[in-house]
This record gives C-alpha cells, structure tokens and sequence, in this order.
C-alpha cells in the first residue's frame, strides 16, 4: 500500500481503499460537511459513517460539495440496533440512502450483533435483507460490525452470501485474536473502529518510544500497524493537521520485532464495549 487509495480486496472481488475515514462522534452539520470535505481532498477515498452518528446528512453533504465523482469513493454505512429484521431493514436503508443523498451505498453493516433470546432469528432475518439489496446492487458488499466468532458461525448457518466485512474494535492491546483468526480463514475481511482507542493509545510510553524511533507519532504508528496486520484502520478526527497526518503513514515500515512488541501488548484500555453482553 502506497496510497489512501490503494485497495485490499474483499471475497466478491471488490476493491476497498486502505485506510477509511471515520466519524463516529463527529457532529452532524458543518463539523461533517468540513470534516468530510478536508478528507477528500487530502486524499481519502474511503468514508464510515453509520445511521446512529446521526451524522449521514452532513457525510452527504460533504461528499457533494468536495466535487469528486462519487463512483470514485467508498462509503460505509451502518444498520442501527433498533431496525434490526428484515422489512425493518429494508426500510432503514432507504433512509441511510436518502439521508447521504447517494442511491447507492459500497458497504453496509449490520453494527452489533442482537443478543436476545431470539437474536441468531433476527440477525438472519436482518441478513436475508442486507442479501437481497446486495444482489439487487443497491450495495456493493455486505458485512457485519461486532460479531465474534460465534455470532459469525451461527450466521453462517444460514446466510447464503459470506459477509465481507467484520469491522471490530482493534488497536494496540485490543487485537481480538479469536474472531480474527476465524474471519481470515473465512475469507472475511476485518477493519478496526477506534484504531487509536478513541485517542486512549497517544500516550503510552512504550508506543511513544516506538513512534520516535521512526520519527511519527503514536497515531501514525497505530495506523500503520493495523495495516501491517491486514487490518483496514478507520482513524477519525475532525482536525485537519490529524486528517492529514493520519494519512501519512506510507513512508515508513515498522520492523517485525517492533510489530511483535506491539502485538503482544497487554490490554490497557478500549471501550470496554463486550459485543456478548451489550443489550442496546
Ligand atoms: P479529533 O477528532 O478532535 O481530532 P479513533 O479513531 O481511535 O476513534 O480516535 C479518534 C480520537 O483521536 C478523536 O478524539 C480524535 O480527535 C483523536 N485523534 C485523531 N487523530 C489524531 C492524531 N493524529 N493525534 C492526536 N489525536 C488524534
């Protein structure tokens, strides 16, 4: 990978820009319309949003005004808990499409998996829908967020198109072992929410020591460590100087030895968000 838009390519053979961008908590309105814009022109290809940002409108709107040919970009959007089903999902998507303003959408995920006593039921259901717009081509790949190891197997059990996607919390100290070995021998591409831990990675002393020693920062070396285990990082700001520099991550290689510290970090903080036990 040399570029943001260099592409790793997912089981049905399309491409997916390298580094995504994200905006999980940045605001709707001209925080999005900017954000977004600034994106574009440093170069991003790749944009993640999701309906319960509540930021879809703005994304939109940012995309239209920085005047690059849509069918140049690939966006994310995402399933919200409470429209989990199937014609409730169809619905949901309508609304995704018509608050980005595109007709049509590259990925859309299903963002947690449902817990409840009849959860494996409602996430097929929720699947047969997200099937039946994919092969209808109102999108262009379909995925999962959240799902473990479990979740992704029972899923299986019935789904007739294997998710592309699985986008899970992934960064130093939270690497998810288990489900991302399961979707890489399942032809199941991972991208990483919270690469920077939402910002609770920048000052770990041993992270720092690395970073120096290639002259970056804590967050360029997150950034470039995702992608050197073929994890697709989904780093978000709304600061154009961090836009930018989280995009300058081409220029350097971190060693294997460095990439084996870092792997075998610890835990030492995330979201603490358990795709088990949450019930929202
Ligand atoms: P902001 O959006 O105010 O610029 P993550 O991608 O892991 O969710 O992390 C996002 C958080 O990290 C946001 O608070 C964002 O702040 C901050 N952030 C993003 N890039 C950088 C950077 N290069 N340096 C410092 N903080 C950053």
């Amino acid at each position: 990978m040399n570029l943001l838009s260099d592409t790793f390519v997912l089981n049905n053979g399309s491409g997916i820009p390298c580094i995504g961008f994200g905006t999980w908590q940045t605001p709707d309105g001209q925080t999005a319309v900017n954000s977004v814009k600034y994106a574009i022109e440093a170069g991003y290809r790749h944009i993640d949003t999701a309906a319960i940002y509540g930021n879809e409108k703005g994304v939109g709107q940012g995309i239209r005004e920085s005047g690059i040919d849509r069918r140049e970009l690939f966006i994310t959007t995402k399933l919200w808990n409470t429209d989990r089903g199937y014609e409730t999902a169809l619905k949901a998507f309508d609304t995704s499409l018509k608050n980005l303003g595109v007709d049509y959408i590259d990925l859309y995920l299903i963002h947690w998996p449902d817990n409840h006593s009849n959860g494996a039921k409602v996430n097929a259901d929720t699947w047969r829908a997200f099937e039946k717009l994919y092969k209808e081509g109102a999108i262009k790949a379909i995925g999962v967020s959240n799902f473990l190891e479990h979740h992704l197997r029972t899923l299986l059990d019935s789904a007739e198109i294997v998710p592309a996607i699985d986008q899970i919390e992934f960064h130093p100290g939270q690497m998810q072992p288990e489900t991302v070995l399961f979707c890489k021998s399942n032809g199941i591409f991972v991208q990483a929410w919270s690469p920077l831990g939402t910002g609770r990675m920048l000052n770990n002393p041993e992270l720092t020591k690395i970073a120096q020693k290639y002259g970056k920062s804590v967050a360029q070396l997150c950034i470039r460590w995702a992608l050197q285990n073929n994890v697709l990082p989904l780093p978000k700001s709304v600061t154009p100087s961090r836009i930018k520099e989280n995009a300058n991550v081409f220029d350097f290689e971190i060693s294997d030895a460095d990439m084996q510290t870092i792997n075998s970090m610890p835990y030492f903080g995330g979201s603490g968000l358990n795709p088990d036990t949450i019930m929202f």
